[in-house]
């Protein structure tokens, strides 16, 4: 990828600093509300996400609107030059409604209607809540569309979830006659109806998965899954269309997740698609930075890879929506972020592509559950703690950046990911139940890269893969026809792929493939797999790969060549010396196939030699041992590049040339020492 220019996703030329601000919860406290107008200058902030959970403050009781506080804080905001990201209430409703219109309420798997309270838990598919929300909707747009301070729509709040009432239900049946033309024969087939008795003779007996019935088929739960993304995007799109009218140049946005403790993406709802009706893709990153699992650098590499997905959604910058600047409530220990750590944390999201730093949340709430959530104000409204100081900190840092809004990360490697797959990789009844991991097994091959300071694209099945050298497509166990011929037409143009072990076994439908790998994937890899074998936790084999031997779990592949290269064989079972690893020239391209899940080290030296071959650059000329890393972005006349040491120790990094600190403006050259957590951000013209 070359592109170069810069893409300014919020129309701001400036780095968004600030958060999700809930004066709704202090409207009788007009003391403090001036106090976060004097604090939100100290901290350097700029923007704040309003209104997320204010629709009992909008509209007390139904029909009855209550705007004249809202209309105070966007013009308070704007008077210190301030931004407002506006959002729309639906994450969480007021007790009235629910009460008059139970049809909002959630229905959980099991069939129970869910009592009113929390959030995130409205029907989907129900017309009363989303005419409500359309309503509640158009009068923001009507009032605050030409707010100067207006600068994004921040669409409800982490969509997710699914309702199984009687209306989704239905929708449910609608949506699978559109999909399969009405072919009730259609459906049975894709769902293979006849195991277990599950052939339907009406539409009307098809109902969604329930914890102990429909589970078992698969089809069916992967259509569950598709329509519950289809059906969020809907209600999401009913939400924004009085946006789009009155606001038709504001963009919009919703938060999307990651899936904490192993800080992996979102499996609920599948983004690559929710994506393309964004204008913005943003996230709420919480990383449990200083747990007693894995080092700081390993799970930085992961928030990089999380970080490289959604940027590459849109293939543009991205925001980061809320992190926190201390710590959270809600991981199992709720550690605070050590000193440096904010910085340290805030600079690793602007170097992979954002062009924000937002919190959950500007000032703690004084009750209810998230009450001892971290905040840039504590209950002890003052500036001058050490949170409030390094939050300032990060906003003076950001106020130098301005000029790297909008810049983008050009990289020739991608890796595939893919939510269908690994809904129904998940699903899959075989393999190891607790080690199939798939976005796991996709982030530690994306650690080869991230270690190497190579760039990295994440991207998704029906993205450009001809732009990228190297194309890297770990357990892609859901493969359909359309997607091995795009791989297919991607390597015949030239293209190096590299796919591994659980890879191409079933279709779009999870139904697998008849007559063995399919025919078009055996001829890209000059062999097929013929078994896959699956290990016990203790189980260990080996592969000789270039005269050294590396250690295998998990899985491993028997492999029939035919043509292929053998690259590595096992060293043990009834497979020892026949093929592990294999490469194949096909068309103008080179495939390789990894038939077992190896030792990292393995992976080092294999994309190693393809990095070589490849010419693949790292980003910068700097040099450094394990646990720094170096990432840049690309400016049209300057590198921006961002040198983060996610260690605790000292760390001696080489400049290759001579760059200029964007912070202090000294020239550096020669060697550099970071502290431990130290971030140093340096410009290089071209
Ligand atoms: C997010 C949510 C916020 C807040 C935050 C706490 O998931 O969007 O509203 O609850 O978590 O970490």
């Amino acid at each position: 990828m070359t592109k170069n220019e810069r893409t300014f996703i919020t129309k701001a030329d400036f780095m968004l600093h600030g958060g999700d601000y809930n004066p709704d919860q202090w409207l009788d406290r007009p003391d403090i509300l001036a106090d976060d107008i004097q604090f939100m200058q100290l901290a350097h902030t700029n923007t704040f996400s309003v209104g997320i959970f204010a629709w009992s403050a909008l509209e007390p009781e139904e029909g009855i609107y209550k705007f004249e506080w809202l209309d105070k804080i966007f013009d308070d905001i704007y008077s210190i030059g301030g931004r407002v990201i506006l959002a729309t209430p639906s994450g969480a409703r007021p007790a009235w409604m629910s009460q008059k219109y139970s049809e909002v309420l959630r229905v959980n798997a099991a069939r129970v209607k869910q009592l009113h309270g929390g959030r995130h838990n409205h029907c989907f598919t129900s017309p009363v809540y989303r005419e409500k929300t359309q309503q509640m909707n158009r009068l923001l747009a009507e009032r605050y569309g030409q707010h100067p301070a207006l600068l994004m729509w921040h669409i409800s709040n982490e969509y997710g979830g699914d309702c199984h009432c009687n209306l989704c239900q239905n929708a449910f049946r609608e949506w699978l006659k559109e999909k399969y033309n009405h072919n009730l024969k259609a459906v049975n087939d894709a769902w293979w109806g006849p195991f277990w008795s599950h052939t339907y003779s009406d539409w009307s007996q098809i109902e969604s998965p329930s914890p102990n019935g429909e589970r078992m088929v698969h089809g069916l739960k992967l259509d569950w899954r598709r329509f519950v993304t289809d059906q969020t995007i809907d209600f999401f799109k009913n939400e924004i269309v009085p946006l789009r009218e009155v606001t038709p140049n504001v963009p919009v946005t919703t938060n999307f997740m990651a899936d904490t403790f192993d800080l992996i993406p979102f499996q609920g709802l599948d983004y690559s698609k929710f994506a393309k009706h964004l204008d913005v893709v943003c996230w709420d990153a919480y990383p449990a930075w200083h747990n007693d699992w894995e080092s700081t650098a390993d799970l930085a590499m992961k928030v990089g890879f999380i970080n490289d997905l959604y940027r590459s959604l849109k293939q543009q910058p991205f925001l980061t929506m809320e992190m926190t600047p201390s710590l959270v409530n809600w991981h199992k220990v709720n550690k605070a972020k050590r000193p440096g750590m904010h910085l340290l944390s805030s600079m690793q999201m602007v170097a992979h592509g954002s062009d924000s730093i937002l919190y959950f949340q500007w000032r703690k709430s004084r009750g209810s559950s998230e009450k001892f959530h971290g905040a840039v104000v504590d209950h002890d409204n003052s500036p001058n703690n050490r949170v409030f100081q390094e939050v300032a900190k990060v906003g003076k840092t950001l106020e130098k950046l301005a000029e790297v809004v909008g810049t983008n990360r050009p990289s020739d490697v991608a890796i595939l990911y893919d939510w269908d797959s690994n809904w129904a990789i998940n699903d899959a009844q075989g393999f190891g139940s607790d080690t199939k991991r798939y976005p796991q097994t996709l982030q530690q091959h994306y650690r080869t890269f991230w270690e190497k300071d190579i760039p990295v694209d994440v991207i998704t099945k029906e993205q450009d893969f001809s732009k990228y050298k190297l194309l890297i497509v770990p357990m892609l166990y859901l493969m359909s026809e359309q997607t091995i011929s795009r791989l297919k037409s991607y390597v015949s143009g030239g293209g190096r792929l590299v796919m591994t072990y659980i890879s191409g076994l079933v279709n779009e439908h999870d139904l697998t493939y008849l007559g063995g790998w399919h025919q078009d994937l055996q001829e890209m890899f000059g062999m097929k797999p013929v078994e896959t074998d699956t290990y016990y936790p203790n189980d260990r084999n080996a592969v000789r790969f270039r005269d050294k031997s590396y250690e295998l779990k998990d899985y491993a592949t028997v492999i029939e060549v035919n043509g292929a290269e053998v690259e590595g064989i096992y060293q043990d079972d009834f497979y020892a010396d026949t093929p592990a690893i294999t490469s194949h020239q096909y068309g103008e391209g080179k495939t390789y196939y990894i038939g077992g899940r190896l030792e990292y080290r393995f992976q080092s030296v294999f994309y190693q030699e393809i990095i070589k071959e490849l010419a693949l650059e790292p980003t910068s000329d700097i040099t450094h041992g394990k646990g720094v890393s170096v990432q840049v972005r690309r400016a049209p006349e300057k590198d921006y590049i961002f040198i983060i040491n996610f260690t605790e120790q000292s760390q001696s990094v080489t400049l290759g040339s001579t760059v200029k600190d964007v912070i202090t403006g000294e020239e550096l050259t020669g060697h550099l020492t970071l502290d431990k957590y130290e971030v140093r951000i340096a410009e290089k013209q071209k």
